[in-house]
This record gives C-alpha cells, structure tokens and sequence, in this order.
C-alpha cells in the first residue's frame, strides 16, 4: 500500500467543493455566542481540563507517576529525578485569555493578508515550528505565544540535536520568548530528541520555554473529538491547540485551517503556505475536524477564517 501512494502520489480530499460552496453561502458574517462557548468550555473542561492538563507539570505529574504514551500501544514512562527537573512547576496560562488566534499551516494563508489580524491577538499559537520570515510576514503575522515542535522535526531538519545545537537555538529566536510546545511522552522516538531540545534551549539561556504535553490530555481530547466524529488515527497539532484555545480563552479565531486542494476562488491551494508536501495520507483526518470546526463556527463558538483579511 505504501509503495503505491509513492508511485501515485494522490492527495484527494472529498467533498472539496462542497465545502467550498458551503463557505461561500455563508459569507464572512461571524456572531460571537457567549452560550455555546460556556458550553462547549464545560464539555471540554469535563473531559480534558485543558488548562490544567496540556502540559506535563510537576503539579499533575509528581514524581512516581506513570506517564503512559497515548501513541503507542501499551508503552509506559515513570516520572523520575531526572525527568521531573524539567516539568514546569504548574499550568503556566494565564486563565481567560481575551482573544486567542490558533494558526494552522494551510496554503490558504497565501496572499490572505492575515497577519495583522492573527498579531493583533493576546496569544497566538503556532504549529510545527512554521516559518515566519519577512517573505510571510503580511500572511501570517510575526508574534508567537505557543508553538509546537513535533521530535520528527527535530530529527529531520536538526541532526537530532547530535550534531550543532546552535542552528537550532538560532532557529528558534524568531518565537521571541514563547513556549514551545512538544509531544515527548506520545511516541517512543520522540522522548530523547525532545530531552536534547530541552537541553540545547535550556544551556544556551533561551528565552523559550519547553513543555512537554501531556499524553493523557492528548488521549483525552482524542477520545473527545472521536466522538464527534473525526476518526483519523490521531489528531492534528491544530486541532490539539484548539482544545486548548477553547479551554483557556474567551474568543478563538483560527487562520490557515483548510485542508482542501482549491480555495474559495477555485484556484489550487497548496497544503501548507511554505510548501506543499502532503501529509501521511491515514494519520490525520484533517477534513473531518474542518467539519467541527465550521459547525462551531456556525454556532459562534469560534471564528474560522479562511481567505483574506479585511
Ligand atoms: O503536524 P500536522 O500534520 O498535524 O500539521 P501541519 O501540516 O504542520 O499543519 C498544522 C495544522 O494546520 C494541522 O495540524 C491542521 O490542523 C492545520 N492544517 C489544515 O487545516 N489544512 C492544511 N492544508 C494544513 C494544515
């Protein structure tokens, strides 16, 4: 099957028009409301308890407690010493952020002129450590509050950190002083480049804080959002923050959610708006959790920008 898909390197997503047509009719009008978001915050809160829970903390995970992987099956890590001196003391979000934006990577943030919107929020979440030269910078804005960094990254585009640290940490200066966000305790590979990350921030003085998230908020929000749904074999990084968002701030806008292969003006759109290399075509459902997030914005829960900018 997989040499397959490397001969017919296919991406094709259903519905593209459907989806389409249907943003269309339902235009730019978007109306905030205070009830659904209490309530979808409580259901997430139930669940998941983002704000508590997203990170590995020395609070929610003591020394003794067993970090169980939630991508791996049946695979387990015990806090100990070592590990515990690098959890962050306890949830380090400020409550009742005012507004929030969550970009995802999508083509669509080409020439949308977004960043000024996306910069005007009070905390912005960014996914897989993105570019953000001068060259995107009207697109897609210039400050970070939160980014992710997926350890697959930190092997492909960083030796692993066995090699130099000091592309790495230069790399990272452009998120100011964010947090990086990194799924170290989710799949078997991903703990010692995730450590090394922490490491290499952590002895070069960086102004970035690492955390760590939390497998069981991880498996929690996956749990929650299979049930509405989005059967992929595991969340997207934009869905995961967006769990977050919703649980932490009053207004959540996304940008640069849109995992189709034509835009609102029926040209081709890239997969992400620095390249356009494909996803692994059954891990994410990717069109799926777009279907959720235009429900809930549709009941004003939270805003879906796609397209342009005023
Ligand atoms: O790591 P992952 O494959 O989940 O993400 P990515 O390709 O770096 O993109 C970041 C996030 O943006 C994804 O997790 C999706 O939630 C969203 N995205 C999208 O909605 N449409 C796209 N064409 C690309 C990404």
């Amino acid at each position: 099957v997989l040499c397959w898909f490397y001969v017919f390197p296919v991406y094709r997503l259903p519905r593209d028009k459907d989806i389409v047509e249907e943003v269309l009719r339902h235009g730019d009008a978007w109306q905030k409301n205070q009830t659904s978001i209490d309530l979808f915050r409580k259901l997430l809160t139930d669940c998941c308890d983002p704000p508590r829970m997203f990170a590995v903390t020395k609070e929610n995970s003591p020394l003794g407690k067993v970090l169980w992987y939630d991508g791996e099956f049946y695979h387990s890590r015990t806090v100990n010493n070592e590990t515990y001196s690098l959890f962050v003391q306890d949830n380090p979000l400020q409550l009742h952020l005012k507004t929030c934006a969550v970009v995802g990577n999508s083509g669509i943030l080409r020439h949308s002129k977004c960043g000024r919107d996306i910069d005007r929020a009070d905390f912005i979440m960014r996914c897989n450590l993105p570019p953000l030269s001068k060259k995107y910078e009207e697109d897609v804005g210039t400050r970070t509050h939160l980014v992710t960094a997926n350890p697959s990254i930190i092997e492909k585009r960083f030796q692993n950190l066995l090699w130099s640290r000091k592309g790495f940490v230069d790399s990272m200066k452009v998120y100011g002083s964010s947090y990086i966000y990194m799924p170290a305790f989710s799949m078997r590979p991903g703990t010692d480049p995730s450590l090394r990350a922490y490491y290499a921030l952590a002895d070069s003085s960086s102004n970035l804080t690492m955390l760590f998230a939390n497998p069981e908020f991880l498996a929690t929000a996956g749990k929650f959002w299979k049930a509405r749904n989005v059967h992929g074999k595991r969340l997207s990084t934009g869905l995961f923050l967006v769990s977050l968002a919703l649980g932490l701030c009053d207004e959540v806008t996304t940008y640069g959610f849109w995992p189709f292969s034509v835009g609102l003006d029926e040209q081709p759109v890239s997969h992400h708006y620095y390249d356009n290399i494909q996803p692994y075509k059954w891990f994410h459902a990717m069109p799926e959790e777009f279907v959720q997030l235009w429900q809930l914005h549709k009941s004003g829960t939270l805003r879906v920008r796609v397209g342009h900018c005023p």
